[in-house]
């Protein structure tokens, strides 16, 4: 048995292992309960009584010397994985990195709280329309260019399912479910057919808003429009309206901000006229009123709609439009501090 032991011991001895399973399997073979050391004990109790105390104290020994190679062994394995991985559990974390908000949503919070202060709360439609909320209750007529493929992306023709190409169907859809007064601003997605290049995309974003109450005037809307524009742009900002002309607002008009970078001396991104385009407007006409059932009579209203990546291209001093919606973050990340 002496001998037994003495060859086992040696076996142990010359182990060498090269991946770390086969130190799990040596551990089943020599020490677990059906193992080689194991079975040694079970030998003992036939040693004679004589022998008992050298054998038994071999046996120990040789179980001792198994669970220290073994434990020797795993840990080389582990300590070369750690230095394999150039892992090194003792440094400190590394920080971590705050990401920034997107220039689109920076500039549409801050127009929210804007028109906030004045008593507007925000709502918002879906991107995927019908025909009634997007031209036909906003007083388009049947021929109008809009509804043309070229303009808009239809999903299904008849009845037409298309993607929303101004936020102005959500005028509707508010006006749908709840009667005057209703004093809201809806920031949302829109779409158009339109060739992407640097000015123009065909996603980009808007906010629209809408007052409708007893009495609403125009002079309402004007003053309205100039408080948006010193807030947003400064406090010794102008404003000047031109008449236009939109489907769903009579009389109509569009807003120029002074140029806030010249002044309104006239610089390269007001092409030399001091002023800037920022949104459409008018009174809600009387048709789109009644297409809602509200009563036309007693009700008017103004609404406005602008977009937002023109004044974020504005604000930051941003050239090119596509870099809205590329999300490289070398572009993304120089807003950190913007809020
Ligand atoms: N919906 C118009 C556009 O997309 C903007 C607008 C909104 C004009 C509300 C007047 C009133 O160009």
């Amino acid at each position: 048995m002496l001998d037994k032991i003495k060859a086992l011991q040696e076996e142990i001895e010359q182990i060498s292992v090269s991946v770390k399973e086969e130190v799990e399997d040596l551990r089943i073979k020599y020490i677990s309960k059906k193992g080689l050391i194991s079975q040694l004990f079970e030998e003992f109790k036939t040693v004679s009584p004589e022998q008992k105390k050298e054998v038994g104290q071999a046996i120990n020994t040789l179980k001792q010397f198994a669970l220290d190679k073994i434990n020797q062994l795993k840990e080389t394995f582990e300590s070369n994985e750690q230095e394999s991985t150039g892992l090194d559990l003792t440094m400190p974390g590394e920080a971590i990195k705050l990401g920034s908000r997107h220039p689109l949503s920076i500039v549409r919070n801050e127009i929210v709280d804007i028109f906030a202060c004045l008593g507007f709360t925000v709502a918002e439609g879906p991107e995927i329309e019908d025909d009634w909320h997007v031209f036909s209750a906003l007083n388009f007529p049947p021929e109008h260019p809009a509804r043309d493929m070229q303009d808009t992306f239809f999903i299904e023709k008849d009845p037409d399912i298309l993607l929303r190409t101004h936020t102005s169907s959500v005028q509707i859809r508010v006006m749908e479910k709840t009667q005057p007064p209703i004093r809201a601003i809806f920031p949302g997605r829109v779409f158009r057919n339109e060739a992407i290049s640097a000015r123009s995309h065909c996603i980009f974003h808007q906010i629209e808003g809408l007052y409708v109450a007893e009495n609403v005037s125009f002079a309402d809307l004007k003053q309205t429009l100039l408080y948006f524009a010193r807030e947003l742009f400064g406090e010794k900002s102008q404003i000047r309206l031109r008449p236009s002309y939109f489907p769903f607002t009579e009389p109509s008009a569009e807003m120029d901000v002074s140029c806030s970078i010249c002044g309104g001396e006239g610089c390269n991104v007001c092409k030399y006229t001091g002023w800037l385009e920022i949104l459409g407007c008018g009174m809600v006409d009387p048709n789109v009123l009644e297409a809602c059932n509200i009563d036309s009579k007693k009700y008017t209203g103004f609404a406005f709609g602008m977009g937002i990546e023109r004044i974020a291209m504005l604000k930051f001093g941003i050239k090119d439009i596509r870099h809205f919606f590329e999300n490289d973050v070398r572009f993304l990340k120089q807003f950190e501090s913007a809020q």
